[in-house]
């Protein structure tokens, strides 16, 4: 079966809190160790440039949610884990899709339209403080996603009306110029529980309210005897409803230990007694990353290497993929479909080869196989001859669109890449 494709992005505009580790992190490293999935992580800092003007602040963010990432347990072998700037083909995309999408959908967009709505509130001009950058956030987003043609984006609820803009544009693309993009999904965790902060509200950057997911130890446990509770005195009970201590230990602890505290809590334990266990329960789950995590920031150098490796691999992708979607958009040599077409064409030692044969049984197969004679495609069996040239001519005609459709009838012995290569090379050695 072939793999789901899940890709997200994270900003690199902030340092990781625990909210970020409860509701993102800690979620998607273990998702992206399932098997039948193809994960695409990757550090967006084109996008925080448009949060921030302070290059120190990016470069600090990307390399603290590199670390992370990675001392929380994502394995860049496993996963292709890499920084959107590295890949110059995302911004190329960028502005392809740009040039489909109704300026009227971007006008749509909630985070566009909130600075619009306050500065109507203030009553200065619609777009004061607006960059050109904050509008076309969703475009560059969406190249994000359809570069990889991920299936599935695991995001936060206020990005699901970015996710369907991407589908948008893949469609408007796909129906002007071809079937190129998979549409993706939104991929919206309903379990994960939103953390309270300091004080009592989300954690969020913006209350100001986080505890930082790597903070030194004791700076960890100062920070839990921060936390708001209310004035019941120890041996009073208290109520776990509305306690952000409580909620706290529960997105940490098991089914027992909550239970545990809630019974302590019936029972009158202290405040400082409750904000010990919490810190002590939050210190086991993290005191091993957190080690993990100082050795990975005393190597920059290190992690720098970790991101170039991952975009070598995504650039494996997108690279090929944008010379198909310049072609698709007529972006194209000059000489090609000209006179001097010839000069072009690729070399006929480098096309690769369809191949109709009949097996032992009876059946008539059909297979593609690259220049060098490597197994692409193979057909299952059809009962007359007809039927496998009928669809052999297709797939060699129609190239992807043929692939898709006649998924059923065949086996895919390469990367889909590699297949789409291969038929894009059949196809330009036709004209
Ligand atoms: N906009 C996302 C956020 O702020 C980050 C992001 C950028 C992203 N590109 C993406 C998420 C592509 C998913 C897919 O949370």
């Amino acid at each position: 079966m072939k793999p789901v494709r899940v890709l997200t992005g994270i900003t690199t505009s902030g340092t990781p809190h625990l909210g970020n580790y409860v509701g993102a992190i800690r979620p998607t490293v273990r998702a992206s160790r399932l098997a039948g999935v193809e994960s695409f992580y990757f550090l967006a800092d084109y996008h925080a440039l448009i949060k921030t003007g302070d290059p120190a602040r990016v470069q600090r963010s990307t390399l603290e949610i590199a670390a992370t990432w990675l001392a929380c347990g994502l394995d860049p072998e496993k996963v292709t884990f890499y920084r959107q700037s590295d890949i110059p083909e995302i911004p190329e995309l960028m502005w392809m899709l740009t040039c489909i999408t109704g300026k009227g959908l971007l006008n749509r967009a909630h985070a566009y339209k909130a600075a619009v709505d306050k500065n109507a509130a203030a009553g200065v001009d619609a777009d004061d403080g607006v960059t050109a950058g904050l509008f076309m956030y969703p475009v560059l987003m969406a190249a994000d996603i359809l570069m990889f043609n991920a299936h599935q984006v695991p995001v936060g609820r206020d990005q699901i009306q970015h996710i369907e803009m991407a589908r948008d544009m893949a469609s408007s693309f796909n129906h002007l110029y071809g079937e190129h993009f998979t549409l993706p999904e939104a991929a919206i965790e309903e379990h994960v529980a939103t953390l309270p902060g300091l004080d009592g509200r989300k954690m969020s950057k913006s209350y100001d309210n986080t505890i930082p997911l790597f903070v030194p130890r004791d700076q960890l446990r100062k920070l839990i005897m921060g936390i708001v509770t209310d004035s019941r005195a120890p041996g009073e009970p208290k109520t776990t409803e509305g306690s952000a201590l409580f909620q706290l230990y529960q997105a940490f602890a098991s089914t027992e230990e909550t239970q545990a505290l809630a019974k302590a809590y019936a029972e009158g334990i202290a405040w400082g007694d409750a904000k010990q266990m919490l810190f002590e329960r939050l210190d086991r789950e993290i005191a091993p990353m957190r080690e993990v995590y100082d050795q990975l920031m005393k190597d920059p150098g290190h992690i720098e290497k970790t991101l170039k490796a991952g975009a070598e691999k995504a650039r494996a992708i997108a690279t090929p993929f944008t010379t198909r979607l310049r072609h698709a958009v007529g972006l194209r040599p000059l000489n090609l479909g000209t006179e001097a077409k010839a000069a072009v064409k690729p070399q006929k030692s480098a096309l690769p080869s369809f191949k109709q044969y009949r097996e032992a049984d009876g059946q008539f197969h059909f297979k593609v196989l690259d220049a060098k004679g490597k197994l692409l495609v193979q057909s299952l069996g059809y009962a007359q001859p007809r039927e496998a040239a009928q669809d052999m001519a297709r797939l060699q005609k129609e190239g992807l669109v043929a692939l898709e459709a006649l998924r059923g009838q065949l086996s895919l012995h390469a990367s889909e890449d590699e297949i789409a290569a291969a038929l894009d090379a059949w196809q330009l050695g036709q004209q």
